[in-house]
């Protein structure tokens, strides 16, 4: 018999199930605390309060719209230094904290070369948690795992890099085991350890470019307390669960 319970709970599992979230969109309603305050959104506002370190008229941070939306772009010229120690933009928290999802949007204008970094540190122990790097479609690392599939299965699928394409990356940091899980666009992709496995804490975010003549993009940084910053990872749970239901009000239906 089909009531209309089953009508209702079908339509709502299907609905669920099939739904599919914009792989670049992000809601804004932050569900753990946001370390960042919301300072990861690139307004100039927000911008003047990250600190620049060894400030450069070769390395530029600067407040960008793409596409409508707040981004900050990282241009390091020809002249630069090629390097990691130096020519940061960073973000000290009031505290030291265990966040335990990381999340940001980002684009890399360079094929082979790598201009999208990022880092989770702790500065007075110089000890990195995360290391993220990229140069666009080849190359995604995170603490020195390749994240999507090296040059020769991607170096065909590669885009025109002047236009716009962002990748969502989620990163949950799980402090008793000192590993990561890494999602692109909301699949997921590894688990892996921390840079250092001996760090209590961090204090700090830092994004550059590595190379010099090369354009960097971010958008969107959050860095959030458990359970996550915007119910992704509640999501992830939810949908086997809307799955389940699918099938079992099939299987009362027919
Ligand atoms: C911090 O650590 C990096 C390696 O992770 C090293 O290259 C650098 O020299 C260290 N900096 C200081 C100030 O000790
Ligand atoms: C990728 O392609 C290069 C050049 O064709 C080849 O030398 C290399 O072995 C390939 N690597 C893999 C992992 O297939
Ligand atoms: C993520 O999705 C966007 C939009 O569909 C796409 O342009 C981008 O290449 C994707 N990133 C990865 C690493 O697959």
């Amino acid at each position: 018999m089909i009531s209309q319970i089953h009508i209702f709970l079908l339509f709502q599992a299907f609905i669920q199930v099939i739904a599919n979230t914009d792989q670049t969109q992000q809601t804004t309603a932050a569900i753990g605390v946001d370390y960042l305050n919301g300072q990861g959104t690139f307004t100039s506002t927000n911008l003047a309060l990250w600190q620049v370190d060894s400030p450069s008229p070769d390395v530029q941070f600067n407040s960008v719209d793409v596409n409508g939306v707040y981004s900050l772009q990282i241009v390091k010229s020809k002249g630069a230094p090629l390097t990691f120690l130096t020519h940061h933009l960073s973000y000290k928290f009031t505290e030291n904290i265990n966040p335990a999802h990381l999340m940001f949007n980002f684009y890399s204008t360079n094929v082979n070369t790598e201009d999208t970094n990022l880092r989770l540190l702790n500065s007075n122990l110089n000890k990195t948690v995360v290391l993220f790097r990229c140069g666009n479609a080849g190359f995604v690392r995170v603490n020195d795992n390749q994240m999507i599939d090296f040059y020769n299965s991607t170096i065909e699928e590669k885009q025109d890099p002047t236009v716009p394409s962002w990748t969502r990356c989620d990163i949950f940091l799980d402090w008793n085991s000192q590993s990561l899980r890494v999602y692109l666009n909301q699949t997921f992709k590894a688990e892996v350890s921390f840079y250092f496995n001996d760090v209590p804490n961090i204090d700090t975010i830092r994004v550059y470019n590595l190379k010099p003549s090369t354009m960097g993009y971010f958008q969107n940084i959050m860095v959030c307390a458990s359970p996550s910053c915007d119910g992704f990872l509640s999501s992830l749970l939810i949908k086997p669960v809307w799955s389940c239901l699918l099938i079992i009000t099939l299987l009362l239906i027919f």
